[in-house]
Parts: C-alpha cells; structure tokens; sequence
C-alpha cells in the first residue's frame, strides 16, 4: 500500500514510526497486560529502542499518536498478503483502552487502505480468549471467517510442551466495506 505521510482522525494521527518514538513505544510493549496475547514477552528497554528503529524501516507498521500531545499510544499492524489481502493488527497503552480510540485508528486505516484500490480484502486473526481484540473486529464489520481449533502455539510448558491455542480468524472485503 502507498501511504500518504500520515492519517488524522478526531482524536488521532497516524504516521509512520520513528526511532525516537522508543520511550513511548517501551511503556506498553514492556507491560505484561498488554502483551499477553503476544507471541513474545515484555520488551526491554534496549528490546524497545531496536524494535522502535525496526519498526521506523517497516512500512507495514503505523504509530498511532494523540493529536493534542502527540505521544504514541499504539500501533496498528498492517501487512500484505497474496491476492491484494492485508493483514491487520493493534497493539496499544492500557490507559488508552475503553476510548474507542483503537477502533478510531483501524477504522481510519482500513478506510484509508480500501480508498487506494489496491485493497481487496483485510484479514485478522486473534485467541478466542482474547475478548477485546475480537469485539474490535466486529466494531470494524469484519466476518467471523473461522475458529481452528488448537493450531498454533507460541510459548511452550515446563516440560517443553507446546501450549496449543485456538484462533478466531476474521475478514471483510472491499465490497463489504462499501455497503
Ligand atoms: C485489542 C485492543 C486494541 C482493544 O482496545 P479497546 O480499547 O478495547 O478497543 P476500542 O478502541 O475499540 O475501544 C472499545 C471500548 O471503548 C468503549 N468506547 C468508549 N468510547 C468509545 C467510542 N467513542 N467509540 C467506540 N468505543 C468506545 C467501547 O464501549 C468499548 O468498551 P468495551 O470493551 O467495554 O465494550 C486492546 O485491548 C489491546 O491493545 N490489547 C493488547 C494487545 C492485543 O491483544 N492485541 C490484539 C492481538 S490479536
């Protein structure tokens, strides 16, 4: 997708990463609650410089800032797949939940990515535990594609076992969007 510079909505601007933007991105990477779902654990410090420079040379992820403060209170995900499919993902600060303010951003993102044309369709998959980012999706008008039952895994036991977990997978069309 050939993104403009940034998106604003109400509340929100959406732009590319910097690296300075580690600070902010630490706060909620390094946060237990907020990771959970994650297929990695809290960040470092250093983990979280890296990532904010990794993530400055990635075009497929978005800060997602206040426009009053301009701080980074979360990112959106947003990768390309085969046959004009992205992928979409959220990640954000706790004290930034419960705002509507995720769904803002996806929403301007989604709106954003179907406009180019390039877009046909946005996928997303998620735990079925993970209750918040489901209720996302469908505030965003995305199907309930799929639920696979045991298919993936992302940390192991104390004995080394992996700890199967279940996936949601979800997705909407351009046509769908424009209804
Ligand atoms: C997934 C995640 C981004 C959802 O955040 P969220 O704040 O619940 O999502 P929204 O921004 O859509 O906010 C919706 C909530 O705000 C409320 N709200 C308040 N004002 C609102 C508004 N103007 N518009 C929409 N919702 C509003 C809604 O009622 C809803 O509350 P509810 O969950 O109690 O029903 C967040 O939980 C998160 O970052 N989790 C950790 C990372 C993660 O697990 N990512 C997904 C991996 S698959």
């Amino acid at each position: 997708m050939n993104f403009k510079s940034m998106i604003e909505t109400e509340r929100l601007i959406i732009r590319r990463f910097k690296s300075e933007d580690w600070k902010d991105l630490h706060e909620y990477l390094s946060d237990e609650t907020v990771v959970r779902f994650e297929p990695y654990d809290p960040f470092t410090e250093d983990e979280s410089k890296l990532e904010a420079i990794r993530r400055s040379e990635d075009e497929s992820f978005f800060a997602v800032t206040l426009k009053d403060t301009g701080k980074v209170i979360g990112n959106l995900y947003f990768g390309k797949g085969d046959f004009d499919t992205y992928e979409i993902g959220y990640v954000f600060h706790t004290n930034y939940w419960g705002q509507g303010l995720a769904t803002e951003s996806a929403n301007a993102l989604m709106n954003y990515a179907f406009d180019t044309g390039k877009v046909r369709r946005i996928i997303a998959e998620c735990n079925p535990e993970n209750t918040s980012s489901w209720k996302l999706l469908e505030r965003l008008k995305m199907r309930r594609e799929g639920h696979l039952l045991k298919n993936i895994y992302f940390f192991t036991d104390e004995k080394n076992q992996p700890i199967w977990q279940d996936t949601y997978q979800y997705a909407i069309l351009v046509s769908e969007w424009k209804e």
